[in-house]
């Protein structure tokens, strides 16, 4: 479908932060935009802030649908896929974004923590990928962006589970890119530096000070920045690109 009016967009974790960032950019008239969210430490301000997003979604014009869904689940995943098909007929744009940290030094990492992050930033993403894969190859059509990180990339101390998360989902982008690009499907992944969100509110001022320090570009990144490179891959205008991993870091990483 070449027109974005009427696009079909899923966005994992899409209540805060880069998500709710996202649905926003791409909630344009016509489109439906559907997003899930998760936290089992606050369900109920998770579901107001899911709430807020759906509300920013309709004043854009565009059809909101939204699900408390976990995508460390198959199954939760892609029964949330097949009532978004069974609506709208489609899945056209795939934003594999909803992630989790669970920092410490990789000696004192407890088990629970690695395979946590592990099964909702990578598991997650595949997840995702395999539910609006088989969808998209039948419509010979579908653009997919996963939210990586730098760290992906560089490491970081303290982020052992959460850099070999964002490492695999950057590897995963570039199979699933190879595998779907005979069907006319594009994967890539976007690697943001430091975004202000709630993720990174919770870091100590001095380690907020020292990333910072690391930034040509001298700024913290904003949701938005990241929301506009993912508008960009999710259009026609990135038709030609796929597999590729773009970086919104300030210059962090060149
Ligand atoms: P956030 O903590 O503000 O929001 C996370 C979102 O993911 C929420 O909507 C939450 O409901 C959802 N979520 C969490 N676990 C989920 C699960 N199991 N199932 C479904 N939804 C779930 O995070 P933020 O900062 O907006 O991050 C978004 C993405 O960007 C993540 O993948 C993160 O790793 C990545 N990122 C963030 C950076 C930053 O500096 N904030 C830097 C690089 C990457």
């Amino acid at each position: 479908m070449s027109t974005t009016e009427t696009r079909t967009i899923i966005v994992t974790g899409g209540s805060r932060g880069i998500g709710r960032s996202i649905c926003r950019t791409l909630a344009e008239p016509g489109a439906v935009v559907c997003f899930n969210y998760f936290n089992p430490a606050d369900p109920e301000g998770e579901a107001a802030a899911a709430e807020e997003t759906g509300r920013i979604i309709a004043d854009a014009g565009a059809r909101a649908m939204s699900r408390e869904v976990d995508v460390a689940d198959p199954e939760q995943t892609s029964s949330f896929f097949k009532e978004v098909v069974e609506e709208t007929g489609r899945i056209d744009v795939l934003v594999n974004n909803a992630g989790i940290t669970r920092d410490t030094l990789l000696v004192r990492m407890k088990p629970a923590d690695w395979d946590a992050v592990i099964n909702v930033n990578l598991k997650g993403t595949f997840n995702g990928i395999q539910a609006a894969g088989k969808v998209m190859m039948k419509q010979r059509s579908g653009r997919i962006v996963n939210i990586a990180s730098v760290v992906g990339v560089t490491g970081n101390a303290g982020q052992a589970n959460y850099s070999a998360s964002k490492a695999g989902v950057i590897g995963l982008t570039k199979t699933a890119a190879k595998e779907l690009a005979p069907r006319g499907i594009t994967v890539n992944a976007v690697a943001p530096g430091f975004i202000e969100t709630d993720m990174t509110a919770v870091l100590p001022e001095k380690v907020k000070e020292a990333m910072l320090s690391q930034v040509p570009l001298g700024r913290a990144g904003t949701p938005e920045d990241v929301a506009q490179v993912v508008r960009f891959l999710a259009s026609d205008n990135a038709a030609y690109m796929t597999g590729q991993v773009l970086h919104i870091s300030g210059g962090m990483y060149m």
